[in-house]
C-alpha cells in the first residue's frame, strides 16, 4: 500500500476511531422492562434532556435477569430500567448489578427506599402496582360469563380457554402472580390451584402486559395482568374492566439497577438520578403508565388504582427475591405447570 493511501487510512480510521470513542462518551445501554410504548417516552426525555443516546430493548424482567446473568463476565447493559422488583432483588443478591446511593434518595416513598436498602443500594424502587385482571366487558357479556371477582372465580370451568397470563420464568408480572398466590394459600395450595388454572389457559404469553392486550382484542375474555396495565386498555378506549382479586393480592416495586461493570457508568448514574426524580416520573403516564410513582413528589396519575382501595398482601420481597426461592417456584412451575400447557 503507498504511503499516502496507508496515511490516509490511518487518518481516516483514526477520525472513526475518535468518532466511535466520542459517539461512545455520549451513549448509555439500557434494557427496559415497562411497556413498549412508556420505554420510548422516557427514552426520548432523557436523551432531548442530555443529549445521551440510549440504545435501547425492551426486555420482560425474567429475560433481563437471564440475560444480565450470561452476560456477567462481559457486561452489555449499563442500566436497567422498571419491570417487577422480584428479579432486580435476584440480580442484586448475586452481584450482577452496582451499588450506588442516588443523591435524590431521600425524595423517595418508604417502600422504594426500603427496595434499596434491602439489596445493599444495588437496586431502587421507582414505582409501584397492585396485581389483578382485567376482562373485556363485552365477549363476558355477549358468553353469557360470571364477573370474576375473586381468585377462586378464575377456577369456574366456565372460563376453559378464555384466561391468558405471562410465562413466570420470562415475565415479572408472572412471578409475582405465582409468588402472590404461594403467600396467600401456601405452596401446595398454589400449585394445587394452578394445576386447575391451567384449565383456563389458552396461553402463556412472554410478556406480562399482553394478556389483557389481548382481551381488549377480543382474543381472550381475562387477562392476569398489573391492574395498571388494565387500566391502560380501558384509556386506549377498549372495553376492559379491572379488576382487584377479593381474597387480595399482591403488587410490584418497579425498579431500576446499574449492571456491575458498566461500560458507560456515569451515564447509567445519570439515568439513574433522572429517573428518581418527581420529573421525568411525571412523564410516566405521557406513555399510558399509571403506576404509583416513587418520588414523593411526583404526580401521581389520577388512573393509578389507589392502595388504599386494594386488599394487598404484606408480599414479602426478600424472600421472594431470593435466588434459590426463585428457581425453586420456577422449577416447580416447569414440572407441575408449563409441561401440561394446553
Ligand atoms: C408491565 C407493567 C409494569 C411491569 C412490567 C413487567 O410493563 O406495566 O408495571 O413492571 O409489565 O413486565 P414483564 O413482561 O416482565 O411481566
Amino acid at each position: 500500500m503507498r504511503i499516502t493511501t496507508l496515511a490516509a487510512a490511518v487518518f481516516a480510521g483514526g477520525v472513526s476511531l475518535i468518532a466511535f470513542s466520542a459517539h461512545a462518551a455520549d451513549d448509555l445501554n439500557m434494557i427496559c422492562s415497562a411497556d413498549p410504548e412508556v420505554c420510548d417516552v422516557m427514552k426520548n426525555l432523557f436523551e432531548k434532556q442530555t443529549n445521551i443516546q440510549v440504545n435501547m430493548v425492551r426486555l420482560s424482567a425474567g429475560e433481563t435477569y437471564a440475560k444480565i446473568r450470561a452476560e456477567a463476565r462481559n457486561p452489555k447493559t449499563d442500566i436497567w430500567w422498571a419491570g417487577t422488583g422480584d428479579p432486580h432483588l435476584q440480580a442484586a443478591a448475586e452481584g450482577l448489578t452496582q451499588e450506588y446511593k442516588s443523591p435524590l434518595f431521600d425524595q423517595l416513598q418508604d417502600w422504594a427506599k426500603k427496595q434499596a436498602e434491602s439489596a445493599k443500594f444495588r437496586t431502587v424502587g421507582v414505582y409501584a402496582g397492585a396485581l389483578g385482571w382485567g376482562y373485556n366487558t363485552d365477549l363476558l357479556s355477549k358468553k353469557g360469563l360470571k364477573e370474576p371477582k375473586c381468585w377462586a372465580d378464575l377456577l369456574d370451568p366456565a372460563y376453559k380457554g378464555e384466561i391468558q397470563i405471562a410465562n413466570p420464568n420470562s415475565s415479572g408480572t408472572s412471578y409475582n402472580t405465582l409468588a402472590t398466590l404461594v403467600q396467600i394459600m401456601g405452596e401446595d395450595k398454589a400449585f394445587e390451584y394452578l394445576g386447575k388454572l391451567n384449565a383456563n389457559i389458552s396461553q402463556y404469553t412472554k410478556s406480562g402486559s399482553a394478556p389483557v392486550k389481548a382481551a381488549a382484542r377480543g382474543e381472550a375474555t381475562i387477562g392476569i395482568v398489573f391492574m395498571h396495565d388494565a387500566v391502560a386498555q380501558t384509556v386506549e378506549g377498549f372495553p376492559i374492566k379491572s379488576v382487584a382479586p377479593c381474597e387480595g393480592t399482591g403488587y410490584e416495586i418497579g425498579s431500576m439497577s446499574i449492571i456491575k461493570g458498566a461500560k458507560n457508568l456515569e451515564n447509567a448514574k445519570k439515568w439513574y438520578d433522572w429517573a428518581l426524580s418527581a420529573e421525568a416520573q411525571s412523564h410516566m403516564k405521557d406513555g399510558k403508565s399509571y403506576q404509583l410513582p416513587s418520588n414523593k413528589s411526583a404526580a401521581v396519575p389520577k388512573e393509578a388504582p389507589k392502595f388504599e382501595d386494594i386488599k394487598l398482601i404484606d408480599y414479602d420481597f426478600a424472600k421472594y427475591g431470593d435466588p434459590t426461592v426463585r428457581k425453586s417456584l420456577l422449577s416447580r412451575w416447569d414440572k407441575e405447570i408449563g409441561a401440561k400447557a394446553n
